[in-house]
């Protein structure tokens, strides 16, 4: 079966956040099932080393932005299909914005396009290549499935698959017309909200599935504080609508063999941990004769994972003798805020503020905790590398965090399978209990290494999900 997967994202060539993880895993865990998926992906600037060595299958004119080359290249393992579009993806700053962090202007026309090639590819523009299933990704995809009912078409199959829905792709109206869009289908049960046209609703509203990332996410998202205005919608569509979880790549994310880490290390050789601790601290000028615990954050700097309320707690959390390492960034005033804990407790806090993977890797492989404050989180992959490399997950339990990480609670501990710490008030002072029961734990090494190796027995990686996926394209194909 072929399946044509459809993003913004695609590690290792072009991340954000979690989206470019997955995407970029997921071919890889389909195929020992027998799946073929294909990932159509934009050439940004980072993709053009490729475009030389690889294949034009297709030109493709009239899209929105122009004319397109479809060119298939592969690399990592990941079979792509780039959109070469310089008119559109040729840009500095990042995928989505320029050097001033501001949204590009015709992200409606960049991601209109992407979504078009990939419905047209559906409809034979490959020759000889014929997908059994659409599979797009977040809002940047989620015209896909409408271009290809605009069409007449049926088939394939579509899934639409939300990692974030606070993420909508909401624009003017006056869009619809340089997106080729039908204005017969400009309505609320269609593709309008609110009097704007809607990436996400109208591919929620016409997929044939949709898919989100945890399962308690797909339960929460049908309320109003968590559906983000889609709840209506998404009740009415509950029948097709379900929760798979993420998974990680196991090659990538591990700590035996990760060359980002100063001493790799399994689950019978954590003392080798103390290295890359070591390392973390000169990085980012921490104390390295600090004997509390070492928190970690790993993180796009936004409201949603709630680390303002990490800020408040950070004077507790150095008062009770332990560090924090922060990566991340983001909004202003959180980048801001983090500077100037470390400013105030130097040797005590670290941060680097910035996108830095080999940074993350470090963090991940040297701290002792990993700090997850979400006010909602679609699945999370941080506290899935956080538990393969034995760095306790400190979460809220909200979303793909609940599924994931089982509380070192009384119940838990007896029976050692506690892998973390869940709490449920996303404040400071809630922040400050969750911190004392990890200091409280981390002064007992036998039963925080316990923990840790809870932690990396615990299976995080695609093989139940692959296989959940594999069984709703199944399920869609006669
Ligand atoms: P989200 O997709 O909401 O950002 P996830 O936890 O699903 O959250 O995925 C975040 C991904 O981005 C992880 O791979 C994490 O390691 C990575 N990441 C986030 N911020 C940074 C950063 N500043 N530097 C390096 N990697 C980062
Ligand atoms: C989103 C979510 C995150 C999820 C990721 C990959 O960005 O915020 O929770 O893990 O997508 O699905």
């Amino acid at each position: 079966m072929d399946i044509l997967m459809v993003a913004s994202e695609c590690a290792p060539f072009a991340k954000t956040g979690g989206l470019g993880d997955v995407v970029g895993a997921l071919p890889g865990a389909l195929a020992p099932l027998g799946l073929r998926a294909r990932v159509v992906l934009p050439a940004y600037p980072g993709l053009f080393p490729l475009l030389p060595g690889g294949t034009e299958l297709a030109r493709l004119g009239g899209l929105p932005g122009g004319e397109a080359r479809i060119v298939a290249a592969e690399a990592e393992g990941v079979p792509l299909l780039l959109l070469d579009m310089p008119q559109l993806f040729d840009r500095a700053g990042t995928l989505y914005q320029d050097e001033q962090s501001q949204d590009f202007g015709d992200n409606h026309l960049r991601f209109g396009a992407l979504a078009q090639a990939a419905a047209r590819i559906c409809m034979g523009e490959i020759e000889g290549y014929q997908p059994n299933i659409l599979h797009a990704h977040d809002w940047q995809a989620a015209l896909a499935p409408v271009y290809l009912k605009m069409a007449g078409r049926d088939l394939p199959r579509s899934v639409v698959t939300i990692h974030n829905i606070a993420f909508q792709g909401r624009y003017s109206p006056d869009t619809m017309g340089p997106l080729g869009l039908n204005p017969d289908w400009f309505h609320p049960e269609g593709l309008e909200y609110h009097g704007d046209l809607s990436f996400l609703k109208a591919g929620l509203a016409f997929c044939d599935r949709i898919t989100t990332v945890s399962p308690t996410y797909a339960q929460e998202i049908l309320t109003p504080e968590f559906g983000m205005g889609l709840e209506g919608l998404l009740r009415a569509r509950s029948s097709v609508l379900s929760g798979l979880l993420n998974g990680i790549d196991m090659e990538v994310w591990d700590p035996a063999g990760d060359t980002a880490l100063p001493r790799a290390y399994d689950a019978r050789s954590l003392k080798r941990r103390a290295e890359n601790r070591a390392e973390i601290c000169t990085r980012l000028g921490l104390d390295p004769e600090g004997d509390g615990p070492l928190f970690c954050v790993v993180s796009r700097l936004t409201s949603q994972k709630g680390l303002d309320a990490l800020l408040g707690a950070v004077p507790h959390l150095v008062e009770r003798g332990a560090q924090l390492a922060v990566l991340g960034s983001g909004e202003p005033g959180l980048e801001h805020g983090f500077r100037q804990a470390a400013e105030a407790h130097p040797g005590r806090v670290g941060c680097f503020i910035g996108y830095d993977e080999a940074l993350s890797h470090l963090l991940q492989g040297g701290s002792d905790a990993i700090l997850i404050p979400s006010r909602f989180e679609p699945c999370g992959l941080t506290q899935l590398y956080g538990l393969r490399y034995g760095t306790l997950p400190v979460v809220a339990r909200t979303g793909g965090l609940a599924d994931t990480v089982i509380d070192a609670n009384v119940a838990a501990l007896a029976a050692e399978v506690a892998t973390g710490f869940v709490f449920d008030d996303v404040s400071a002072d809630g922040l400050s209990r969750a911190i004392d029961r990890v200091v409280d734990l981390y002064a007992t090494p036998r039963l925080w290494q316990k923990l840790q190796r809870a932690a990396m027995r615990h299976p995080v990686g695609w093989e139940s999900s692959a296989q959940g996926y594999a069984d709703l394209y199944a399920q869609l194909t006669p």
